[in-house]
């Protein structure tokens, strides 16, 4: 049974699979057609890329970290460079749909290759899912900035309980309802409550039950859904059309935007230091995410060999130094901290008076979502057509359309699986989870690769990373950090260590806070000649120093005031979690001379992960526990290799 789990599928075998379409039967003439160039892939890869992330979530990210969340993206960047190195090292190894999936077959068997298969999901199902909001939002912001007087219109609005997520308004409708039961009027709600509230109400209802449902999500996803289904080509000269629109406009919104750069603002560079840059991990990775989708194409690619990895390393490089240079116009043209908004870019011209730019840049917003979501709905039927030619899914999700030549059953079940979450979710939640499943992905490429070169007979692909042993630089790194961690931050390190107890931030005090520890609080306000600012905000922007000498001051219990104990230990687990595993990385850079690039890919993607929050890691375990079960009440039976020979490589 223990073996059985590990059986690996060899390249030869993986590639004669291919070769021969594995279509058993269903679907006729059932292999993909190969039209793509490397201009084709970058051209994936960019429309993968640049979405959501740089055109919502980096304005959060911007206003925690300063001008110095550039440093963010650059580590993510070289983070994702090693990892894209690994990728293209597999891509070019084994060039069929699977992506990481089949890597993982070939390096560490079965049981891993169904938990990296099911780990995508959340990449590409839950990742569109997150894009899809992001979309709904811009799209429904724009048609109310429609202004067209000499034909009456002035902005088309789509009433609230249409165009958002379920959870949104039923949490936002409860928290308003005891908030105007404390004493608050509705007027005083926060703008998002005050939506909420009128929202729930407005919506029609069905046996009790508010129709509350995000539909231009859905919408868009059924489009994007039908053209995938059509074809390849279809898709290409779409995602094609779409890059060049989104490149020209933020090429514009970078030259009309430096004129307006202001370099004092740009100074403090990193106000709230390291922490506040890694706040926006999640956010920033998400910018990234994308390029590895191309390596799910591998099979319609002219050559995919040579220029798989050139496209996805032409992507990277090409997005980052955008992504670099619109976090330093943004941050020089508005304070940082005026960045935490859903639309950051079109916020910043809106605030300069360039209305028509803004209204450019929520339309291009528009079309860089939709490439995104259309990459992402093509990556993740054909990882489900690879687990399907193995025998990890039923029959059908290999069927290639006969006459469009495309996962047609994949295709419409993706669609679903998008579409119907997309109408209930919320976007915090889903970012999250995105960002944690493809790093896992990452980190287990990296790891493959580097098991593979270790192995005495393993197959080698036309590309190879260049190679640098890690056995020196790996130490070196660890006596560095150690010395830094102890000389450098010593005092954070220490707590750290200990354990000591960490103040809550000011939104989780003043939330927490029940009615008479508000007066309380309130009181000690006013003797701190606060005039009747909001709580919340009046602690927010007290430094440190103060917050501090308040909250040791209030008279409520401490446990409200500092987290310690089990409950702030449990934040610290993932970093524990990753400290351990890289002490065991050391181990093996000495032992076997590894090779640094994908070490570091491996390293610096579990960095992240643990830089993501244990409740993140709770949903992906319980995620992975569900995948589990599924494989071994059907996968487990019904695999290829469990009726074939095991091709051992190791
Ligand atoms: N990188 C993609 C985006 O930002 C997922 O939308």
């Amino acid at each position: 049974m223990f073996n059985n789990l590990f059986r690996k599928k060899s390249v030869q075998n993986i590639l004669a699979e291919a070769a021969k379409g594995e279509s058993d039967g269903h679907g006729g003439d059932a292999s993909l057609t190969r039209t793509l160039t490397v201009r084709d892939l970058t051209a994936f890869g960019i429309a993968a890329i640049i979405g959501a992330g740089i055109f919502s979530t980096i304005g959060k990210a911007a206003s925690d970290g300063g001008p110095g969340v550039i440093f963010l993206f650059i580590f993510t960047a070289i983070a994702c460079s090693f990892a894209a190195f690994a990728y293209a090292e597999f891509a070019s190894l084994v060039p069929v749909s699977g992506s990481a999936y089949t890597y993982s077959y070939v390096a560490f068997g079965e049981l891993t290759a169904w938990i990296i298969g099911w780990a995508l999901i959340m990449e590409y199902a839950i990742g569109n899912i997150t894009v899809a909001i992001s979309w709904s939002d811009y799209f429904t912001g724009l048609l109310s900035s429609i202004n067209i007087p000499s034909l009456g219109i002035t902005g088309i609005h789509v009433p609230d309980w249409m165009c958002t997520d379920y959870l949104t308004i039923s949490k936002g409708y409860k928290d308003a309802v005891a908030l105007m039961n404390s004493g608050k009027s509705f007027t005083n709600l926060d703008p998002a409550l005050q939506m909420a509230y009128k929202a729930w109400n407005d919506a029609p209802q069905l046996l009790g039950l508010h129709l509350i449902a995000d539909i231009p999500a859905l919408v868009i996803i059924i489009l994007i859904t039908w053209l995938v289904y059509r074809g390849m080509k279809e898709s290409r000269n779409a995602s094609n059309a779409m890059v060049v629109i989104k490149l020209a406009i933020i090429l514009l919104v970078i030259s009309v935007g430096i004129f307006y750069v202001d370099t004092n603002k740009w100074n403090p560079f990193a106000p709230n230091g390291v922490s506040g840059i890694l706040k926006g991990v999640s956010a920033v990775f998400f910018a990234y995410i994308g390029f590895d989708a191309i390596s799910t194409t591998a099979e319609e690619c002219k050559d995919p060999q040579r220029d798989l990895p050139r496209g996805m390393m032409w992507a990277i490089i090409i997005c980052t130094i955008l992504y670099v240079v619109i976090a330093l116009v943004l941050t020089g043209m508005v304070s940082y901290k005026e960045l935490a908004v859903g639309d950051p870019l079109a916020f910043v011209f809106q605030k300069l008076n360039l209305k028509w730019l803004s209204g450019i840049i929520g339309i291009s917003a528009i079309v860089a979502m939709a490439s995104v979501l259309l990459v992402f709905q093509m990556g993740q039927p054909r990882i489900w057509m690879s687990m399907s030619r193995d025998g990890l899914l039923p029959k059908q999700f290999s069927k290639i359309h006969p006459k469009f030549k495309t996962p047609s059953f994949a295709t419409i079940i993706t669609g679903f699986v998008v579409a119907i979450p997309s109408l209930f979710m919320n976007l915090t939640i889903v970012t999250d989870l995105c960002s944690i499943g493809t790093l896992f992905a990452f980190t287990l490429v990296c790891a493959g690769v580097l098991r593979l070169s270790i192995l005495p007979n393993a197959p080698k692909g036309k590309f190879k990373t260049p190679y640098i042993n890690s056995k020196y630089i790996i130490p070196f790194l660890a006596v560095f950090f150690i010395v830094t961690s102890f000389v450098y931050n010593k005092e954070n390190t220490m707590s750290f260590l200990k354990n000591e107890p960490k103040m809550y931030d000011a939104t989780t005090f003043v939330t927490s806070l029940n009615q008479s520890e508000l007066i309380t609080v309130k009181q000690l306000a006013a003797e701190h000649k606060n005039r009747g600012e909001d709580m919340e905000h009046y602690l927010t922007n007290l430094d440190s120093s103060e917050y501090k000498a308040f909250i040791d001051a209030a008279q409520i219990d401490p446990t409200k005031k500092y987290e310690s104990g089990w409950s702030l230990f449990k934040h610290k687990i993932p970093l524990w979690i990753f400290f351990l595993i890289s002490l065991v990385t050391l181990y093996y850079c000495i032992k076997y001379s590894l090779s640094l690039i994908p070490v570091l890919g491996f390293l610096s993607c579990l960095y992240m992960m643990s830089e993501l929050g244990v409740s993140n890691w709770i949903g992906f375990t319980i995620w992975l526990l569900i995948g589990l079960m599924i494989y071994f009440s059907y996968g487990y039976a019904n695999s290829k290799l469990a009726k074939k020979v095991s091709e051992d490589l190791g």
